[in-house]
C-alpha cells in the first residue's frame, strides 16, 4: 500500500483547503526547545516530517500532544540524550535541533541528517557558522557532537544564501550573548514565520523579510500560541494539478502574497489565476503563450520546490520550454520517470529542455523524493490511461493526504 493509482483525464473542479506549511512548522517546532514551558502550535500539518520532528522532541524529554491540527509541546523536562537515528536520518530539518539545543542545554550529539536526495546537501556551513559562536564540534564518520557554554553573538558574512543556515543561526542567536548579524539571510516566508514566532516569545529580531537579520540575544523566552501559515508549495502543487488536468479549482487559504513568482509563471503558461482574500482561484489547462523559461532561485525568485510540478505542466503544455535549476545539483530525477509516460525532456548541465508537444500516457513510475513524487501524480492526471506512482511515503513527508485532496477536486485517484 505504498503507491497511488491515477486514472488520467478527469478535469478538476471544486475547492480544497491548503494545509499548514511543512517548511514553517519544522523549524518552529524545533524553536519550542528554546522555551521552558508549553507552546501551542496551531495549523500544524499532519505529515510524516512533522511526525518525525515530534518523535525527536519526545526523545529529548518533551511531552508532545496532537489534537487535530494543534500540536502542544511541553519542554519543561528537556534533557540531553541520543536522538532516534531513524528520525534524524530521514529528515534534513533535524539539523534545526542543533542551534536550539546548543542554546538551551549546551550539548548535542547526533547523526548526520537525511532528507530528500536532491543533491549533496552538506551541513558544512551550519557547523562552520556555529563554531564562530563558540561551539566546539567533533565530527566522526556517522555524525558529530557539539558543545558550548553560553553561545556568543557573531557577525556573519555568509558565502551564499541558505534557508537552513539562516534558521539555525536565528535559533542559536536569540538566546546568545550579544548581537548576531546574518547577511545574506534567506528571505523565504517560512523564515519570516520563524521570526514572528520567536518575536512573540520575546526574541529581539530586526530586519524580518530582508537579507540582513540582526538579533539581540535575550536571557529567556516565554511560551506562546502560534498558528502556522498555509503551505505555498502545496498550494502551488494543486495549482499545477489543475493546469495539467484542466478545470477550475479554488485553493482555500492559499498564501497568494507569498506565491508571486509561481503565479506569474502559471499565467505565462496560460492559466487564469485570480487572488481573492481567502485564497486563489485557478482555471485552465496549460497553454504556453510565449517562450517559457523558468529559473529557480532564493525567495522571492521561483522556488526550487515548485520546479518538478512545473516540469510536469511544461511536459504537456504544447510548446517547448526550459528550466534552469540553480539551487540543488540533482533535482531532475523525475525526468526518466516522466519519459516513461511519454514526456520528451533532455538535460544539459543544470538545464532541462522540455518539449511539451507530447500527449502523456499512463505508466508505472517511481517517486524518489518528495516534490518529484507529487509532480508524477500531477503529470498522471493529464496522462491517458492508468498510472501507478510507487513509493508514496516520499510524498507523505510533505502532503497531508494528497489522494483525498485530489479526489475532493474531482481526480480519479486512489491508494494502491
Ligand atoms: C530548505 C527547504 C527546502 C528547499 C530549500 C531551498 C526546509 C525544511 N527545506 O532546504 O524545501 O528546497 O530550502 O529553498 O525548509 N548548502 C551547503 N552547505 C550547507 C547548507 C546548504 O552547501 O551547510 C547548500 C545546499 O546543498 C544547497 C544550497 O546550499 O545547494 C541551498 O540549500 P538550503 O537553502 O540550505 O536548503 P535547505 O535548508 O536544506
Amino acid at each position: 500500500m505504498d503507491a497511488v493509482r491515477i486514472y488520467g483525464g478527469n478535469c478538476l473542479k471544486g475547492q480544497t483547503e491548503i494545509q499548514g506549511s511543512k517548511n514553517a512548522s519544522l523549524p518552529i517546532l524545533a524553536a519550542t526547545l528554546l522555551i521552558n514551558g508549553i507552546c501551542e502550535i496551531e495549523n500544524c500539518p499532519d505529515i510524516a516530517d512533522v511526525y518525525h520532528m515530534q518523535r525527536l522532541l519526545e526523545s529529548l524529554g518533551c511531552k508532545v500532544e496532537r489534537e487535530g491540527t494543534l500540536v502542544r509541546v511541553d519542554t519543561r523536562c528537556l534533557r540531553e540524550c541520543d536522538m532516534p537515528a531513524d528520525s534524524v536520518g530521514v529528515m534534513r530539518s533535524s539539523i534545526m535541533l542543533l542551534g536550539a539545543l546548543l542554546a538551551r542545554i549546551g550539548r548535542v550529539s547526533m547523526e548526520y541528517p537525511g532528507g530528500c536526495v536532491i543533491g549533496a546537501r552538506p551541513i558544512d556551513l551550519h557547523l562552520q557558522s556555529l563554531r564562530r559562536m563558540g561551539v566546539v564540534i567533533e565530527q566522526h564518520e556517522k555524525g558529530f557532537s557539539a558543545e558550548a557554554a553560553r553561545l556568543k553573538g557573531a557577525v556573519f558574512r555568509l558565502p551564499f544564501v541558505s534557508v537552513g543556515v539562516t534558521e539555525n543561526l536565528l535559533l542559536a542567536a536569540v538566546l546568545a550573548e550579544g548581537v548576531t548579524v546574518i547577511k545574506p539571510a534567506a528571505r523565504e516566508p517560512e523564515i519570516q514565520a520563524l521570526c514572528d514566532f520567536l518575536r512573540m516569545a520575546g526574541a529581539k529580531i530586526e530586519g524580518k523579510g530582508s537579507d540582513c537579520l540582526v538579533i539581540h540575544g535575550v536571557e529567556s523566552l516565554i511560551p506562546v500560541r502560534y498558528s502556522i501559515p498555509a503551505d505555498r508549495i502545496v498550494a502551488g502543487t494543486y495549482m499545477c494539478a489543475c493546469m495539467c488536468a484542466g478545470g477550475s479549482i479554488f485553493l482555500k487559504g492559499a498564501p497568494a502574497g507569498d506565491m508571486r513568482s509561481v503565479l506569474d509563471q502559471a499565467c505565462r503558461l496560460g492559466a487564469m489565476v485570480e487572488c481573492v482574500p481567502d485564497g486563489i482561484l485557478v482555471t485552465g489547462r496549460a497553454r504556453i503563450c510565449g517562450p517559457c523559461v523558468l529559473r529557480t532561485g532564493c525567495y522571492p525568485d521561483f522556488p526550487t520546490d515548485m520546479q518538478s510540478p512545473f516540469m510536469a505542466v511544461m511536459a504537456v503544455c504544447g510548446k517547448t520550454g526550459r528550466i534552469e535549476e540553480n539551487v540543488f545539483e540533482n533535482r531532475f530525477r523525475i525526468v526518466p520517470e516522466l519519459e516513461k509516460m511519454g514526456a520528451d525532456i533532455s538535460i544539459v548541465g543544470n538545464t532541462a529542455y522540455v518539449n511539451g508537444s507530447r500527449r502523456l500516457h499512463g505508466a508505472i513510475v517511481q517517486a524518489q523524493e518528495l516534490r518529484g513524487g507529487a509532480a508524477l501524480i500531477v503529470a498522471a492526471l493529464a496522462a491517458q490511461g492508468t498510472s501507478i506512482v510507487v513509493n508514496r511515503h516520499y510524498i507523505d513527508r510533505g502532503y497531508e493526504d494528497i489522494v483525498s485532496h485530489l479526489r475532493e477536486l474531482g481526480a480519479d485517484i486512489e491508494l494502491a
